[in-house]
């Protein structure tokens, strides 16, 4: 995948499943949330122009409208707080004139702040404001999605899932990892990504099945050393060629839950993978979910063992991604950056905050 330079760019085929997901995936998540939280917050760390070239929405764009259009958006008693961070001036401008224009529209529960910034600086920034407060973030989803590999440092997903009750819906940029995995000027920031210099053990690993395995077992690993129970990752490919994955990290098995049906709806081949050139099959009534993968796997971790706990059956099948799974609450070491554990106590206050000395926001996140 190119960096594009322009402001709007194409949308490529693979990352319309990305989008699909995404707005599945908020139908159920914003009534469950918003329905028992005073807020909640959509973050969206690396929001791009809201539009693509060819005038299909992006990723800030489907998030609002999934509010705007839910059904049950009634249910939703909470203020609904949306974070959108952009690095890139004219991609930020564009994206408010966007909002600006969609905002008599919305819910007047809901907030927008488009921020100006690096994820990570302003990530830090908010996160340091309210250890400085003793306050924690409101439940959040946080998308992180960047071109490349830089940018999005473990260290700053672990504060976020310290913090609150957060989900993560993270690119993992395979074809750029394997790409740059060899290259120094790459190497600090597959170091930041990882949270740990473990994936140089991945550089010298011949057979691609097992390289793939063992990064996306690390990252994994790392994610679920942060704090998320549940790991989930769906591949997203350009014809035969895997592009990059999505994964989506909780803590909660109904948000695990809720993700395995959305990706089922839009990959209903059992296989956890969307192939760009599959995605004019979407409209052909693809809608029956192949069910064999399931049932092989669960024969396999079941048979011959007689009556079993339909919870062990559930937490089994949760827990079914396709990966290795790492410890439960360890990731490498000083992969939260700081060794610290931090503790905080729940507050709904307002935050004032100065984004990373650029940019003056007021963003309500707590
Ligand atoms: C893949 S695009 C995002 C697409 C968008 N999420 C969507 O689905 O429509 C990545 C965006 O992140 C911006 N960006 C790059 N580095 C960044 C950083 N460190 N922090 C925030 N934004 C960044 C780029 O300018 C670009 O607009």
């Amino acid at each position: 995948m190119t960096t594009p330079r322009t402001t709007l760019w194409p949308l490529e085929s693979h990352s319309r499943a990305k989008h699909l997901v995404l707005r599945s995936y908020l139908n159920g998540w914003f009534p469950i949330l918003g329905s028992w939280n005073g807020r909640i917050l959509f973050i969206d760390g690396f929001a791009g122009p809201g539009k693509y070239a060819g005038g299909e929405d992006g990723s800030p764009l489907i998030a609002l409208k999934a509010l705007r259009e839910h059904k049950a958006k009634g249910l939703i008693k909470g203020e609904v707080v949306f974070v959108f961070i952009e690095s890139d001036p004219e991609r930020a401008e564009h994206l408010r004139g966007l909002i600006d224009s969609l905002r008599p529209s919305l819910p007047a529960s809901c907030r927008i702040d488009v921020v100006h910034g690096r994820f990570d600086e302003t990530m830090t920034d908010v996160l340091d404001s309210l250890d400085a407060r003793a306050n924690r973030l409101a439940p959040a989803f946080v998308m992180i999605d960047p071109f490349g590999v830089s940018g999005t440092p473990m260290s700053v997903l672990w504060r976020i899932f310290r913090n609150s009750k957060a989900e993560i819906y993270a690119s993992f940029m395979y074809e750029a990892i394997n790409r740059f995995k060899a290259t120094p000027e790459f190497e600090e920031h597959l170091t930041a990504l990882f949270g740990c210099d473990t994936w140089r053990d991945g550089i010298d690993i011949g057979d691609p099945t097992t390289r793939k395995n063992f990064f996306y077992g690390l990252y994994e690993q790392q994610l679920r050393g942060a704090g998320a129970r549940y790991v989930v990752h769906f591949d997203l490919y350009e014809k035969n060629r895997l592009v990059y994955a999505i994964f989506f990290a909780t803590k909660h098995s109904k948000g695990a839950d809720l993700i395995k049906q959305a990706i089922w709806k839009i990959a209903p081949f059992g296989d956890f993978a969307f192939h760009g050139t599959h995605a004019t099959q979407l409209t052909l009534g693809l809608e029956t979910a192949d069910y064999e993968p399931l049932k092989q796997a669960l024969r396999g971790a079941f048979g011959g063992k007689g009556w079993v706990r339909i919870e062990k059956v559930a937490e089994f099948v949760f827990r079914q991604d396709g990966l290795p799974h790492g410890p439960a609450e360890e990731g490498c070491a000083g992969a939260n950056g700081n060794g610290r554990r931090d503790r905080h106590r729940r507050n709904d206050a307002t935050e004032e905050t100065d984004v990373s000395g650029r940019y003056q926001a007021s963003l309500q996140v707590a």
